[in-house]
């Protein structure tokens, strides 16, 4: 009886100091990237677009000095944590969950620039896959070049 006892304090205190209910911490590991230390709504964490935008700005991190010290591995492994991410934009596009913050109407151009960036993305791949690393810095530096222009149409 008493161990119970001991269990049941032990638990609701483990609760207490998580600082939820057990009905969200089920909920919790999805979201709490989010909503942790944050007074934001949600939205940052439902645009796709955001989402992209976030695991390109680390993969990119990820590709530039890789790509200086000539670690294809490494290179390879940032492109793969892209798989996908281009996809679910384009569906938040038709669904309309994702809204351009500038030319807003422009979704056809901004469609196809992502597409080429994303070519580019093949391309550093197979220049990976060749070792050729002359090959890697000169993608690279237009992909940086790819990242600006669409930010300069597209971002406010
Ligand atoms: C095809 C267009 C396009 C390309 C290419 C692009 N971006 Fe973006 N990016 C955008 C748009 C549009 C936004 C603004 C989204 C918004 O605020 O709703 C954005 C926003 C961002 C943000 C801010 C995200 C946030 O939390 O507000 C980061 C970081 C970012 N981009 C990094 C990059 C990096 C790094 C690259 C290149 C490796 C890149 N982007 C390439 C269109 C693009």
């Amino acid at each position: 009886m008493k161990r119970i006892l001991r269990k049941t304090v032990y638990f609701f205190t483990l609760l207490l100091i998580a600082g939820f209910p057990p009905e969200i911490s089920s909920a919790h590991n999805e979201q709490q990237h989010h909503v942790h230390g944050s007074t934001q709504p949600a939205p940052a964490s439902t645009n796709p677009l955001i989402e992209e935008m976030t695991a390109l700005d680390a993969a990119f991190r990820d590709i530039v000095s890789a790509a200086a010290l000539g670690d294809t591995e490494k290179v390879q492994g940032a492109i793969e944590s892209l798989h996908g991410a281009m996809e679910k934009t384009r569906e938040g596009m038709r669904a309309g969950t994702v809204t351009l913050p500038k030319n807003a109407a422009r979704t056809k151009e901004f469609t196809e620039r992502d597409a080429k960036f994303h070519e580019k993305l093949d391309a550093l791949d197979r220049a990976t896959r060749r070792k050729n690393q002359r090959e890697m810095l000169r993608i690279t530096k237009q992909l940086l070049d790819g990242c600006v222009q669409c930010h300069q149409t597209f971002r406010k």
